[in-house]
């Protein structure tokens, strides 16, 4: 077993990342028992409290900087569910850049510190998500060097593919910069606003920037109970938790099809 490791990305803020890595870890470990690693790469821990809160836990005691800081991600590992584990992030982790530097002088060594703590872990995970704050950082370095893949956010109410689009570009200069080797898993519309629809103009334009063959056909609507699942954890209790899972599992679904795809064209090539 050697995990497939996918970053969450989008470079602005609150538009679904933290809940599409949680929820894809989620129903990955629980629905399809695979082995999932999900690891908190954002100071903020909003993905830390989520998974947490959702299992019952009320104490995390070791998180990911203390990880870096002894050069061993293994020691910060927290079993949340039978297949779920959890490398959380709590505030201190605001400090990793500063530490980075002191640490090494090279960028190279610097950006892929991560994907270095993170190659012995593989060999017990079927995946690994990432999920990253919306900034061009050192978090967000980091996470797409340790990457196989990227799952870029869309935000289909918008006019502007904006977020999504200086992903793109960004990780066209980390390739031509440091030659990261890392593929776009897909393109997957949210909705963050109520009410809302999905603005067609901009799922053709996506389909035009991204190509057909990577724009998801599932669709994460704007759903309250996903909302309301921040302050109560992931539940399942109703029709209501039911639906939202539901649209997960078609997620998780269309990203096993897709990963296929990739493997065929890697054998053949
Ligand atoms: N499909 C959805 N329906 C309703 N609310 C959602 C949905 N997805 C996310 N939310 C809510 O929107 C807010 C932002 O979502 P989330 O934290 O996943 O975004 P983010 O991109 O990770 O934000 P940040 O950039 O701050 O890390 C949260 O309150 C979350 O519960
Ligand atoms: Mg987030």
């Amino acid at each position: 077993m050697t995990a497939k490791t996918i970053v969450v990305g989008n470079f602005k803020g609150g538009v679904g990342k933290t809940k599409v890595s949680v929820m894809a870890s989620w129903e990955y470990a629980t629905l399809l028992n695979k082995k999932v690693l999900l690891v908190d790469m954002d100071p903020q821990g909003n993905a830390s409290t989520l998974v947490a809160r959702s299992a019952g836990i009320d104490a995390i005691d070791k998180t990911i900087f203390e990880g870096f800081r002894s050069e061993d991600l293994q020691s910060v590992v927290m079993n949340v569910t039978e297949n779920l584990d959890l490398i959380p992030a709590a505030v201190s982790f605001k400090n990793f850049s500063k530490f980075l530097y002191s640490k090494f002088s090279n960028d190279l060594d610097q950006i892929t510190y991560l994907k270095k703590l993170l190659e012995p872990l593989k060999a017990n995970y079927d995946y690994i998500f990432i999920d990253v704050p919306p900034t061009i950082s050192d978090y967000s370095d980091n996470a797409m060097m340790a990457s196989d893949y990227v799952l870029i956010i869309l935000q289909a109410q918008e006019l502007s593919l904006e977020g999504a689009e200086k992903y793109i570009s960004y990780l066209q200069f980390m390739a031509d910069e440091y030659d990261a080797d890392i593929q776009v898993l897909g393109v997957l519309p949210v909705l963050l606003r109520a009410g809302g629809r999905v603005d067609q103009s901009t799922v053709i334009r996506a389909t035009e920037l991204f190509g057909e063959d990577n724009v998801f056909k599932s669709v994460i609507k704007h759903l309250e109970r996903l909302k309301a699942w921040d302050m109560t954890g992931i539940r399942n209790d109703d029709h209501h938790d039911r639906k939202a899972h539901q649209a997960f599992i078609d997620v998780v679904n269309e990203i096993e099809e897709k990963l296929e795809r990739f493997e065929l064209v890697g054998k053949y090539e």
